[in-house]
């Protein structure tokens, strides 16, 4: 990781990206990231930043995301298979590769150094772009190849929680404007998942803190903006079903530690009238 700054936001990405490559072999029936795992040897990282990351939960905390963030993209795309796709912070994250996705455009956007390290080890698909922008920093609606005929798809996977409760209400307030008919997901913690959030964070050596967090997106977010359609708080690690995946005792067990603390939130933008 040494491209990346020392007790970054920007380093708080080696988090999933070690939980996609040990659920490659953990649990390779949730949409394996075999890119996760080359990233890290071309990196030259050896070993995740805690032992603990060879548990059977803490791969699937990174991997069960994705797959919660395909299935939206999927949803989506049944009415809308045109629809432009962003990733906000989106890391070393390869969503685009693991579904095989060609047909939409997608935008990256995430700070200088995160984009310079996806342009070093990502090849670029046909209709992917990236943008080195802060995402607090709306210039980056310029760049969503956005038509209102075709819709778009907004997601952010671990981002939001390193974000003020202002700034959250902002970006939803503004992309509500900007993007009628779109669809944002992303994941946050309740007040009770902050401090365990901020010793994973410590466990990577990075002083980093989360601040945001959120207890019912579905009362919350709509207030934010009279342009809000519709919005539904999901569980983060069992909103979304899987298949064939058998957990052991201790993932069991945490995923039932987790249960009010992991979530996801999917915000419907209202269409123009
Ligand atoms: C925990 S990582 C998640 C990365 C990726 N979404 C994934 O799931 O692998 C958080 C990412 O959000 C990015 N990020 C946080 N705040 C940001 C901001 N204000 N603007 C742009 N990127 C931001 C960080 O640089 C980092 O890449």
């Amino acid at each position: 990781m040494s491209e990346l700054k020392k007790d970054s936001v920007e380093r708080t990405l080696c988090i999933p990206l070690w939980s996609r490559a040990i659920a490659v072999k953990k649990l390779p029936q949730i949409l394996p990231d075999r890119d996760a795992t080359r990233i890290l040897a071309e990196m030259g990282e050896k070993k995740p930043p805690s032992m603990l990351y060879n548990l059977q939960c803490a791969a699937l905390a990174g991997a069960v995301r994705q797959h919660d963030f395909a299935c939206e993209i999927r949803e989506y795309l049944k009415d809308h298979p045109r629809a432009a796709i962003v990733e906000l912070g989106a890391g070393l994250s390869c969503l685009r590769r693991q579904i095989g996705n060609e047909a939409n455009p997608w935008l990256n956007v995430d700070f200088p150094d995160v984009i310079a390290c996806r342009e070093k080890y990502i090849p670029t698909g046909r209709l992917e772009k990236n943008a080195a922008c802060d995402i607090t920093d709306h210039a980056w609606f310029d760049e969503v190849a956005f038509e209102k005929e075709n819709g778009v798809v907004i997601l952010a996977a671990g981002v939001m929680h390193y974000l003020t409760y202002e700034a959250v209400t902002e970006l939803i307030r503004d992309m509500a404007e900007r993007f009628p008919g779109g669809l944002f997901v992303f994941d946050f913690v309740s007040e009770k998942g902050v401090s365990g959030g901020n010793t994973q964070i410590k466990l990577t050596k990075n002083a980093t803190t989360m601040s945001f967090s959120m207890e019912n997106a579905e009362k919350e977010i709509p207030p934010m903006s009279d342009k809000i359609a519709r919005v539904v708080q999901k569980s983060y690690l069992e909103g979304y079903p899987t298949t064939g995946v058998r957990y052991s005792p201790i993932t069991k067990m945490y995923v039932k530690s987790k249960r009010d603390k992991y979530l996801v939130a999917r915000v419907e933008f209202a269409r123009e009238a």
